[in-house]
């Protein structure tokens, strides 16, 4: 299979490779997807103003998100549930981020656990996603063990209390919460034999695939409740669906490394977020998977912006396919922005090597906008750069 030469061509090999059912789980969005939608829409509204007759020879996309150092300012969004596409899971969003120098943040409903992951990219430490939880001894478990597997940001995702309705999910009778893949559904196997391969030479995987109890499918979460002597099927009643901001609070006073907090759209809780004391905040809508009707992230970029301080970095997340997007965000006041869908994609189509080539892709194409721009570095970038 030729290598793509945009987001676009991995999707397509995503789709090719993936049964429907597991295709539409990655791309789908809630309700009628005006979100996901709006979220690409937006950046196609803007328009680039650029400067001529500038010396580009040099040009550098490097930049910092919570004083620390990338080679681009691109992330790695956490997506659960990746082993399902690939075997490779999301060892390959950590290999593929220290390959790129840039910070994965892998999802709390990863296929691998918390010591696989670190333990893969032993000089290049993670993020990690967790979910805020009204039991204080789970939550504060959740911490110290992903502190001691080494991951040094957290990033709390706040707009998850419930499932968002995925009706894709739904017309392919594909259950998340709890997670109910079966054979039946994912229709057609037979006619992805390497996926196939893959998914039944990876044992973990088979597994989750017959499981239905909800926290099975987790084993970050299920190893947590072995060790707290718990049930699996008490994580229901650990669902994040009663959770305040006195569990961001919580969080703040037990985490003294850089703290994200993702999913957030209005600029009067990204002010409580930052009184709180977070270091950064993802404007997300989830990709549209949680609440559909939310306006495109980009075009809210600029309201919460000015709702919060400069040394607030702010994560753009959301519809991001173009390097371009990534520099529209960065002229809009973001120090980064997530790719969530790309990644995996990229996973599904080809492993490690796919999620490379898609942060390769985003890195060329950024690189061209900003030469083509008049811009040698993101500090540069101002809203100057937009008609
Ligand atoms: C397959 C998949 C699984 C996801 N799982 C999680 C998750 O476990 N935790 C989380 O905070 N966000 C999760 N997300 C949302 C992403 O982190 C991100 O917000 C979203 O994908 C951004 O939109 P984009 O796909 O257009 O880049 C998931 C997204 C996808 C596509």
């Amino acid at each position: 299979m030729s290598r793509p030469y945009n987001v676009a061509g991995y999707r397509e090999q995503a789709r090719r490779a993936l049964p429907k059912a597991i295709f539409d789980f990655v791309d789908g969005a809630a309700g009628d997807e005006w979100t996901m939608r709006e979220n690409r829409a937006a950046f196609e509204r803007r328009a680039f103003l650029p400067s001529v007759l500038r010396d580009v020879s040099e040009c550098s996309l490097a930049t910092t998100v919570c004083n620390r150092e990338m080679a681009s300012p691109i992330m790695l969004a956490p997506a659960g549930l990746v082993g399902m596409m690939h075997p490779d899971g999301e060892r390959a969003q950590v290999l593929a981020a220290r390959e790129h120098g840039v910070i994965a943040v892998t999802s709390s409903a990863s296929t691998y656990s918390f010591e696989e992951l670190t333990d893969a990219v032993p000089d290049h430490r993670p993020w990690f996603q967790l979910y805020p939880y009204k039991d204080r001894g789970f939550y504060g478990e959740m911490v110290s063990r992903a502190a001691n597997a080494g991951f040094t940001g957290l990033c709390l995702t706040v707009d998850a209390s419930v499932s968002g309705k995925r009706e894709r999910d739904l017309a392919n009778h594909l259950s998340v919460r709890p997670l109910r893949v079966t054979w039946g559904n994912v229709t057609g196997a037979a006619r992805h034999p390497r996926w196939l391969a893959g998914v039944l030479r990876e044992r973990r995987i088979v597994a989750r695939m017959s499981t239905e109890a909800l926290g099975q499918d987790r084993p970050t979460l299920r190893s947590l409740l072995r060790s707290a002597g718990d049930s699996a099927a008490n994580l229901v009643e650990l669902l994040p669906r009663q959770s305040t901001w006195e569990d961001l609070e919580w969080l703040r006073d037990n985490w003294s490394g850089p703290l994200a907090v993702k999913g957030i759209v209005n600029p009067e809780d990204a002010r409580h977020a930052a009184r709180l004391g977070v270091d950064a905040i993802v404007v997300s809508n989830h990709g549209g998977r949680q609440l559909d009707g939310i306006p495109a992230t980009f075009d809210l970029l600029p309201r919460v912006r000015g709702a919060v301080d400069e040394h607030v970095d702010l994560i753009l997340d959301g519809g991001v396919r173009r390097g371009a997007d990534i520099v529209k965000a960065l002229c809009l006041g973001a120090s980064a922005c997530m790719v969530g869908r790309p990644w995996v994609y990229g996973l599904a189509a080809a492993g490690v090597s796919g999620v490379n080539g898609v942060l390769d892709i985003l890195e060329e194409e950024m690189a061209t906008t900003m030469a083509l721009l008049g811009v040698r570095s993101v500090s540069e970038l101002g809203s100057s750069h937009l008609a």
